[in-house]
Parts: C-alpha cells; structure tokens; sequence
C-alpha cells in the first residue's frame, strides 16, 4: 500500500493513527528545532512534523526539495487548541513523522507555485502540469468533473442514450472554418474534424434512437477569443417525437441538477421566454444580460419631428430612434468620458451617439440647438429621464442601434458597478430570423444551420427570406449564450426549398448533404435538440473569466498549444505518405 489516506483526508478523530501519506512538498519550515512540512495533493494539504528527537529524519526533512514527491509514514496527534487551522480541512491534527522516503526529487521550478500569477500566462501554460498542481486552478477541474457526473445522470433518467459520433468526418454545416486532416489511402482527399455532431445526431434519429446526448469534443478554426477555443466540448443533445418545449424542458432540467449539485440552489422553472425581436428591442442583443437593469427605449415616432438632419433621416429612411437612460449618471459623465464613449461607439461602427446630461443647470447635448429646448425635454422625459440622469440617443438601422445601445449598455453598467451579480439570471431566447444577410457574399446564410426549420405558418404564407423566422432558441445566461437548438427539418421538400433560399445548388446540396437528405427518404421522426457549451457553462459556475482556466490543457490565442508545441511541422516522409507538399518555406518548429 503506497497511501493510507489522502492529503485532504484526516480529522481529530484519527488521533493516535498510524498513517502513510504521499504527495508533494508544498512547503518546509524549521522552528525551535522542529520541521514541519506541508504536504500537498489533490486532495488537501496535511502538517507533518519532524522532531529532534530523531535527528537523521529531521535533517533528511530539511534537504528536501520543494515539489518533490514524497512518502511518510508517521502518528496523526491532535494540534493543542492554539494550533489548530480553521483554515483547512486537515487544520485539527498533524503527522508526526517516524519515516520518510524520497519518491522523486524536483528540481527547481519554472515558476513559483505560492504566490497567484506572478508568471505570464504562457509560461504557465507551457508548464501547465505545474500550474495545475495549485489548488486554486486545480479546482476548476474538480468542478468540471462534478458538472459532467450532473449532466450524465439527468439525461441518463430522462432516458437519454450516450452514443459516440466520429471524430473523423466530412465537413460540417456549422459555420466556421473546418479543422481538416489529410487521407493518407486517398490522395487530395481530406477528413474534416467536427464543428458538431449535427449531422450525425439527425442520423440517429432516423436510426430510431429517439433520446441522445453526448458529451463532445468539437473543432472550429475561427478567431479565439476570451470564451472560445479551437477545440470545445458540447453536451450535445436530440430528441424525437417533440419539438422546443420539449427539448427546453430537458435543457431546464440539466441546468436545475447543475443548480442544485453545485450551488446547493433551487433553479426556478420554467425559465422566461423572449423573442429574438423582443430582446433586441430591450437590450440591443440576442443574449441579454438581464443583471443589467437598464432597457432601451423606443422613441421611434419622435425622430422626424427632430429637427435633426440624422433623426430626421433615420426616421425617412424607415430607421430607428431609440435611447439608453442611466439614472443619477450625468454628473458622473465629464467630457472626457463622454469622448471616450463616442471613440468606443465609432470603434462599433456608428456614426456616434448622442450623450445627453440632465444636470441641476438644465439639459446639456450638442444637438439642442436643432431640436430646441421642447423637443429636447419632451423626448428625455417620454424616455423615463429626469434631473440627474444621462442619457445615449441614437438613431439610424434597426440592427445598428441595436448594436451600439446594447455595447453601451453593458459597457456604462459594468463600468458603473450596476451589474446585479446576486443571482444569475437565465432566458430563452425564441424566433430568431430564419436567415442573415452576407453582405460580402450578397446572399442570404442560414442564422443557425440550414437543417433548422422557419416558423411553418410564415414559410407556408411564403413570407420573404428577410421576415422569416425560424424554430431555432438560445439559451442564455448572465448574457453569455450557453446553448443553441432548434427544431429541425425533417421533410425533404421543406429542406430542398430552404437550401434554394441559401442559393445551395441541388448539385452543392447533394455534395454536402446528401447521405443526410437521403437518409430522410426512408422514415424520419419529427426532431429537434440543442447543444450547450460545456466550456462556457463550467466558466459562468466557476466565476472566472478565462475559458483557459476550465480546460486542462487549453490552447492559446493562437491556437497553439506552448506545452507540447503544437501545431508543429511533420517530417518530409510524413507529408509525403500523405501526398502533401508545403508551399513556401517549412517552419523550423512549432510556436513555443
Ligand atoms: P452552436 O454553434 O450554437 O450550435 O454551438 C452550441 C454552443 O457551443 C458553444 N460554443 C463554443 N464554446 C467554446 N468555444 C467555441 N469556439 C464555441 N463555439 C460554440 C456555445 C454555443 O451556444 N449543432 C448546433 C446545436 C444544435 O442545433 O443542436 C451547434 O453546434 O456556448
């Protein structure tokens, strides 16, 4: 028996055992005579003492180096009262120690592991299995586990089968860019890595396997940013025989087990609904922060009587007039600030914004010599201003506005602490537009995936690509999107319309999608399912920012990996077997 006990696992009540732990040397202290030694692993931290009575093992004790790994053997005492710990589990007792052996001595470390982020990130990662020996980056894992053990049971009594889909496959609808891997047996032809099991949780519906889920690696080549990486996990999940009630009610009952395991907290259901129309009217985003007390307000009807060349336009222009009001803000608001806001609001794109401060000495804008005193007054006060506050117009595109109010709202809110972070707040969010407009393409791309089903009645009325909308929801949480799902086509003719409104060719449909289009020919339940992104559900539970943290060997934003040094280049035999040849000059190494 190499342990008899863990780290974390002794009380009071093992006074007077005889005990055999193992672990790492957190940290050596030699006092009036006495070492003592915090031992470290996984689990917790114990105290074990060497005492000069025996001086060898004392001395032995004193040569260790930090971070190796070692075993004792030694008697739990109880600590005299003043001694005691509360701070740790362990804190009641410590070890005396009657033997000690060095399993593996460490050499000095890369960086200090007491001391929190003093090493740049990088390093950290690049020696990431010593970062992960901090407790405080090493819970974050622990939480993982527990979240997964969650979701496995809940969809395991609801009857959900985990099935594994392919790793290696043909390209996905999802969106981004495929991760692709060459074939060695076929020359120029390539697997791609999956954006999604999409396309292979709709096979098993036709398969018959009305109730799946998994939890899953997938792969996107896009532009990383803080809450993405190139690989991510799904919990991914189908049902047929129901439609988004269904699959929301499962999606609330993951997210109440995930609740109640780990914040011992009950979630309230069902969760609030919104529309997608009625969201960007509020909050100017598909994913409202509804810890952000703040709504968007809608003076439409007020741009035209302006007198203000951009308002007028807008409202000539079918646009929109619309203004953010934060309360007790305007003196807080300097010309400074104010700048800085119309800097940010350009960066978004925007022509700018209108910053209005209602002080003590009046209505102060640079727009009141347009629209006068009147006009000015009438329009704070119809959107819920009064003396104190500050207030944003602007006005122009529908999704512009939107776009512009909703960044400032979460902008001032975060910059003025009015974020209500008490309690997190969840949503659905419904009937999404069907499709999106690609400007640079100058076609219309599927919001969600082409597989999604529009709203039947519009699609039957033959309402146009622009009004239609679709069976597809979102999940959000704190104002991140947790989850996407939709109910999908199962019905040839409505899949073959709906890749015509794409601008997919029959010829480009059957290329991609053909074994799923054929597949529909012989029997296709109604279906529909969401996938959350486990990743960023770990970090919201977690309460950290960096999707780095949850994640055990994570990649950079570079999407290289500093530890191992991937991606790196192959050797010429490699690329040969594969029939590949690099253009320009081959990269030495990876980046480290
Ligand atoms: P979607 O593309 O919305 O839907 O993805 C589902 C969820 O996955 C998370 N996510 C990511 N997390 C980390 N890094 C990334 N690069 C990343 N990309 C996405 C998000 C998102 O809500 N097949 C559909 C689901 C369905 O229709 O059933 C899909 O993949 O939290």
């Amino acid at each position: 028996m190499m342990r008899s006990h863990t780290c974390g696992e002794l009380r009071g009540s093992d006074d007077g055992a005889r005990v055999l732990l193992a672990g790492w040397v957190n940290r050596v202290r030699n006092m009036g005579g006495f070492c003592f030694l915090d031992l470290r692993d996984r689990h917790g931290m114990t105290q074990v003492v060497f005492e000069p009575e025996n001086a060898e093992l004392l001395e032995a004790a004193g040569r260790l180096h930090m971070e190796s790994v070692i075993r004792i053997q030694g008697v739990v005492r109880r600590r005299p009262g003043a001694m005691t710990n509360a701070e740790l589990p362990t804190g009641e007792v410590e070890v005396v120690a009657t033997e000690l052996e060095l399993l593996s001595r460490a050499e000095v470390l890369p960086f200090t592991l007491e001391v929190e982020d003093t090493a740049s990130e990088d390093l950290r990662l690049k020696y990431r299995y010593l970062d992960l020996r901090r407790p405080v980056k090493a819970r974050y894992l622990h939480l993982r586990h527990r979240m997964a053990q969650a979701v496995r049971r809940t969809l395991d009594n609801l009857g959900f089968l985990e099935v594994e889909t392919p790793v290696l496959m043909k390209s996905t609808p999802e969106g981004a860019r495929d991760y692709l891997v060459p074939s060695r047996i076929h020359p120029g032809s390539f697997y791609a890595l999956p954006q999604s099991p999409q396309t292979y949780k709709q096979l098993l519906m036709v398969a018959g396997f009305d109730r799946y889920f998994q939890i899953v690696k997938c792969f996107r080549d896009e532009d990383l940013r803080s809450d993405r990486q190139p690989e991510f996990t799904q919990i991914d999940i189908e049902l047929s025989f129901g439609d988004e009630g269904d699959v929301q009610g499962v999606a609330e009952a993951v997210m109440a087990a995930l609740f109640h395991d780990v914040k011992g907290e009950e979630l309230s259901l069902p969760l609030p609904r919104m529309t997608w129309r009625e969201a960007m009217d509020r909050y100017g985003v598909d994913k409202p922060d509804l810890r952000v007390p703040v709504e968007i307000q809608r003076l439409d009807h007020r741009a035209a009587g302006s007198a203000f060349s951009v308002f007028e336009q807008a409202a000539a222009s079918g646009g929109v007039l619309r203004a953010l009001v934060f309360k007790g803000l305007a003196a807080e608001f300097s010309r400074k600030k104010i700048d800085a806001l119309q800097d940010y609001t350009r960066h978004l794109g925007g022509q700018g914004v209108v910053a209005v401060r209602w002080t003590e000495e009046g209505i102060n804008s640079p727009i009141h010599k347009f629209t006068g005193e009147e006009w000015m007054e009438a329009t704070l006060v119809e959107a819920g201003a009064s003396q104190g506050d500050l207030v944003i117009l602007a006005a122009g595109d529908f999704r512009l506005v939107c776009k512009l109010l909703g960044n400032i709202r979460l902008r001032v809110a975060r910059e003025h602490g009015l974020v209500q972070t008490e309690r997190h707040r969840l949503l659905w969010v419904t009937d999404f537009p069907m499709f999106e407009y690609d400007e640079e393409e100058d076609r219309w791309a599927a919001a969600h995936h082409p597989f999604t089903q529009p709203n039947r009645e519009q699609f039957e009325a033959g309402v146009s690509p622009a009004e239609l909308l679709s069976r597809g929801y979102d999940l959000v949480m704190d104002g991140q999107e947790i989850a996407g799902g939709s109910v999908r086509i199962h019905e040839r003719d409505m899949q073959a319309k709906v890749f015509t409104m794409l601008g997919i060719s029959d010829e480009e449909a059957r290329e991609k999608f053909g074994f799923l289009l054929d597949a529909f020919r012989y029997g296709t339940p109604p279906h529909a399912g969401c996938a959350f992104g486990f990743d960023r559900l770990v970090m919201i539970f977690g309460e950290t920012e960096n999707i780095r943290d949850v994640i055990a060997f994570p990649k950079t934003n570079r999407a290289a990996s500093p530890m191992d040094g991937c991606p790196g280049p192959v050797d010429e035999r490699q690329l040969t077997e594969l029939h590949l040849s690099i253009r320009g000059a081959r990269p030495e190494s990876g980046p480290a």
